[in-house]
């Protein structure tokens, strides 16, 4: 199966306006000398910097997302960003459900349908962001917590989704799941996409790891039969290590 591969790096609440400017000159530069293989290469930037680096990324390989979106069309909901909002600046990927959404801003499996939702009817790409927690794990509950959080996806067309399995036990803490573990994992959630949707999707939808991801472990991630990319957190700040990252493949 002929899956997209992909480099996605989430800044996170990280680089005032100048300095993403600055970082994301730099990816732009090595890719284009860099990278010769036919990986794709988005970055999530915060929100201000995505009209600017939607412009500065034109007519380059690299893709500019958002790291969330409401779920409303629009209305009294301060502090959001809308779909429209998004797309009227050409953004066309976010990312939803990331595990510190769900943490600290209470998101829940039925929000982030929602917000996947919204974003699909606008032609924006959502990352949806799935995993368990350290506990989960510990208790052998991985696997449920993981079906769950599919589940509610149920009724939407996924074939434009894309679905970053991020362990939260492995997200910044320099812990990252052993490659075995990681595809174990990405196995068994196309063995669920192909129960709730249909086995075409299951093999066609591309599957990111995302968890302490860093140029040492990028390329046996990589290697295994059902990771086809990296969400990557820290190492996406760095423009050497996002581009190492992505020529790893
Ligand atoms: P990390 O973050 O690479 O810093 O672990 C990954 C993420 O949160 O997407």
């Amino acid at each position: 199966m002929n899956r997209k591969k992909i480099a996605a790096g989430n800044w996170k609440m990280h680089k005032t306006f100048q300095e993403g400017q600055g970082l994301a000159h730099e990816i732009r530069t090595m890719a284009e000398t860099e990278i010769m293989n036919d990986a794709e290469l988005l970055i999530f930037p915060p929100f201000i910097h995505l009209q600017t680096l939607v412009k500065q990324m034109e007519g380059s390989k690299i893709r500019v997302g958002a790291q969330n979106i409401n779920q409303a069309e629009q209305g009294a909901f301060t502090g959001e960003i809308s779909a429209s909002m998004l797309t009227s600046i050409g953004v066309s990927y976010t990312l939803i459900g990331h595990s510190e959404r769900r943490q600290y801003f209470n998101e829940t499996n039925e929000t982030c349908a929602a917000k996947i939702k919204t974003a699909l009817a606008h032609n924006i790409t959502p990352v949806y962001c799935i995993g368990e927690t350290l506990a989960e794990r510990e208790s052998n509950n991985h696997f449920t917590v993981v079906e769950t959080q599919l589940q509610a996806l149920i009724g939407l067309d996924l074939s434009k989704c894309i679905i970053a399995y991020e362990p939260v036990w492995a997200i910044g803490t320099g812990k990252t799941a052993s490659s075995e573990q990681a595809n174990e994992m990405h196995i068994h959630i196309r063995k669920v996409l192909n129960q709730l949707f249909n086995d075409e999707l299951a093999q066609a939808v591309s599957i990111l790891y995302g968890g302490s991801v860093k140029p040492e472990n990028a390329q046996e991630l990589f290697a295994q039969s059902d990771i086809d990319g990296a969400l990557i957190g820290g190492a996406a700040l760095s423009s050497r290590d996002f581009i190492n990252i992505a020529k790893s493949f």
